[in-house]
């Protein structure tokens, strides 16, 4: 495997420059690596939307994925190789519990198996307990629209903590509430897609339910390390104008503010529950005190800023333009000074003195196995720097986590973009390390 050692394929920062404890990991998540056909898993939300024509790019689904289902020892070593700490992986409820309800013993044992092979490597077990993969049985019954999908979810967080608790180093409940609501339900660029504010209000506020019952359960379980992991984009108006300010401002509180803030203080941002007021589900307000628990850390997936002008017609009135910085191979354009910014904001405006968390930042990339990757390398290089100035002023970040370990099902865009450390070949199932991984474990061990 070629590892091409030049300025420019190394990164400039190294373990030393971060505090003491400060924790590397990696992240994947079920459905996008496993192979959703092995093992008994249940058909997901994901499966059904991949076989609704033109949903998703080519029709692509998770049924071979990376095939980790088999290889999983394989990529375990390549975390251990890589000198990281921990590893962020998810536990997919399908596979669990194939129709949501009933458990498959082989799921579970998959899982077990596998954070024992991490233990056995030193690695720090980090779990999300719901990455997306929805049992297209509690789809089918409604879904994110019900409120008896965030008491099916507490009952599956029970199964899991019982089997694997006594393991894990920290566990979240739901992976970036705002995409399995908002971009799923509103947009509806992701499974279910669905689209329109009245579906959205429901599933924001029963995502956040989820979130709350499901860390009800850990805490009353003794879990260790109990946490969230949230997307955050650095959101700007497209103009000065007070029309532009007034869309970004509501954007921001659909990503940014409604489940911290909810999470953190116990309450909805009122701009947003202006729009969401005639569609919330009856007794709302009496989740609150439950989505409110006490957090151990607060985790902070990143990828970029957004610009933000104001449409005509109907709530919240606002629609994304294309800004002049780099793009990845995703269209985002690169702004490492937005993570700092945003991490500063996270922890003045809702976290206090919790432990914060990159739990995830990365960038697709039109990698080949034989190209070296340099623009990853100088997106981590520029983003672990951020991390840097924001620790400097103060805030409590205890871990940085790369999306991803290797190249993966990336969702709506099937097997095109590619976020890995590691290349894959979804024709052999063939791991390559890119140039970046071999500079991480350099940064790593300096
Ligand atoms: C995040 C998701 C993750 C992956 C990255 C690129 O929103 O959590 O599964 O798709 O984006």
């Amino acid at each position: 495997m070629k590892d091409e050692h030049s300025a420019a394929s190394d990164l400039t920062i190294a373990r030393s420059d971060f505090p003491q404890d400060f924790l590397f990991s990696t992240a994947t998540s079920a459905y996008q690596i496993e192979g959703h056909s092995f093992g008994g898993a249940g058909r997901t939300h994901w499966d059904a939307f991949a076989a609704q024509p033109g949903k998703v790019d080519r029709g692509e689904d998770g049924a071979i994925a990376c095939d980790h289902f088999h290889r999983w020892p394989e990529d375990l070593d390549l975390i251990r190789d890589c000198g990281l700490d921990a590893y962020r992986f998810s536990t997919s409820w399908a596979r669990i519990m194939p129709d949501g309800v009933n458990v498959n013993p082989e799921g579970l044992d998959f899982y077990d198996k596998l954070v024992d092979g991490m233990l056995e490597r030193g690695i720090r077990p980090m779990a999300t307990l719901y990455h997306w993969e929805l049992p297209e049985t509690l789809s089918q019954q409604g879904g994110w629209l019900t409120g008896d999908v965030p008491r099916r979810f507490a009952d599956f967080t029970v199964v899991v903590a019982n089997r694997l608790g006594d393991r894990l180093y920290s566990v979240a409940p739901v992976n970036e509430p705002w995409c399995v609501s908002w971009l799923s339900h509103y947009a509806g660029y992701h499974a279910p897609g669905l689209t329109g504010v009245a579906n959205a209000a429901k599933a924001m506020h029963h995502v956040a339910l989820a979130h709350g019952l499901s860390a009800t359960v850990l805490r009353d379980k003794g879990i260790a390390n109990v946490g969230a992991a949230s997307n955050f984009e650095y959101v700007l108006p497209a103009t000065d104008s007070a029309a532009d300010q007034k869309a970004a401002q509501l954007y921001d509180g659909l990503v940014n503010r409604w489940f911290a803030q909810a999470m953190f203080k116990g309450s909805y941002p009122e701009d947003i529950l202006e729009g969401f007021l005639p569609h919330m589900p009856k007794g709302w307000q009496d989740d609150l005190s439950i989505i409110h628990q006490k957090l151990d850390w607060f985790g902070v997936n990143y990828y970029t800023c957004k610009r933000i002008h104001a449409t005509d017609g109907v709530w919240p009135y606002g629609g994304e333009v294309s800004g002049d910085l780099p793009k990845t191979d995703m269209g985002w354009e690169i702004y490492p000074e937005g993570l700092t910014a945003l991490l500063k904001r996270v922890a003045s405006d809702f976290t206090d003195d919790t432990p914060l968390f990159i739990t995830e930042n990365g960038l697709a990339n039109p990698d080949t196995p034989s190209r070296p990757d340099l623009e990853r390398i100088d997106f981590y290089d520029k983003h672990l720097k951020a991390c840097l100035a924001a620790i400097e002023t103060g805030v409590p970040l205890v871990g940085y986590t790369a999306w991803s370990l290797m190249d993966n099902y990336e969702w709506t865009l099937g097997y095109d973009k590619r976020f890995g450390l590691v290349h894959v070949d979804f024709e052999t199932q063939s791991r390559t390390p890119k140039a970046s991984y071999h500079a991480l474990a350099r940064a790593l061990a300096r």
